[in-house]
């Protein structure tokens, strides 16, 4: 199924509320201790990164309204760097949501193949997620590993120093459950 995890997703898929669950409420007050009550906008990406965890993958539009209240800052605020960044889904994902970084230092050391056998072992094009939602194949910007590249990044997990082969044994592990 074709889609962007950067794009907004269709209301049909949008839950009618949100909040923080307890957990996450006392996580979140925790995070704003962290910052000057001033730069109160410091603790958007934070929360946006717990409100992910919380619904499974991607942040729903009442995440993004309820963080915008939590903090009280406008909801475009929020709006932005949900969709600046490449770790904030905005749509959902499979349950092995594959991200391959291609920027030059992983290009030079072989990321367009590990993207290409990935494609291919996967029947998948970057963007999309397959029928049982198992695997989801993005292309990113630097991951921040670039001393080990090339480098993928699947759930909160990062697999570096990838080749054909090891990439190759990866899927295979994923998709018989194992880690
Ligand atoms: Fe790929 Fe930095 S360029 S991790």
């Amino acid at each position: 199924m074709a889609l962007s995890f950067k794009k907004i997703a269709d209301e049909k898929l949008q839950p009618d509320s949100f909040e923080f669950n307890k957990e996450n409420k006392k996580k979140a007050i925790e995070i704003m201790k962290n910052y000057p009550q001033n730069y109160v906008e410091s603790s958007i990406m934070p929360l946006l990164t717990l409100a992910q965890e919380q619904f499974g993958g991607w942040i729903p539009k009442k995440a993004m309204e309820h963080i915008s209240q939590f903090l009280n800052v406008s909801e475009m605020k929020v709006l932005e760097l949900a969709t600046f960044y490449s770790m904030y889904n905005l749509s959902p994902i499979a349950e092995n949501h594959i991200e391959i970084c291609t920027t030059t230092p992983c290009m030079l050391r072989g990321a367009e193949e590990i993207l290409e056998k990935c494609k291919k072992k996967l029947n998948l094009e970057v963007g999309e997620y397959n029928e049982n939602k198992k695997f989801s194949l993005i292309e990113v910007e630097c991951l921040g590993a670039c001393v080990n590249a090339p480098v993928a990044k699947i759930g909160n997990h990062y697999y570096e120093d990838l080749d054909e082969d090891s990439i190759n044994i990866m899927l295979d592990n994923l998709e018989d459950g194992k880690k």
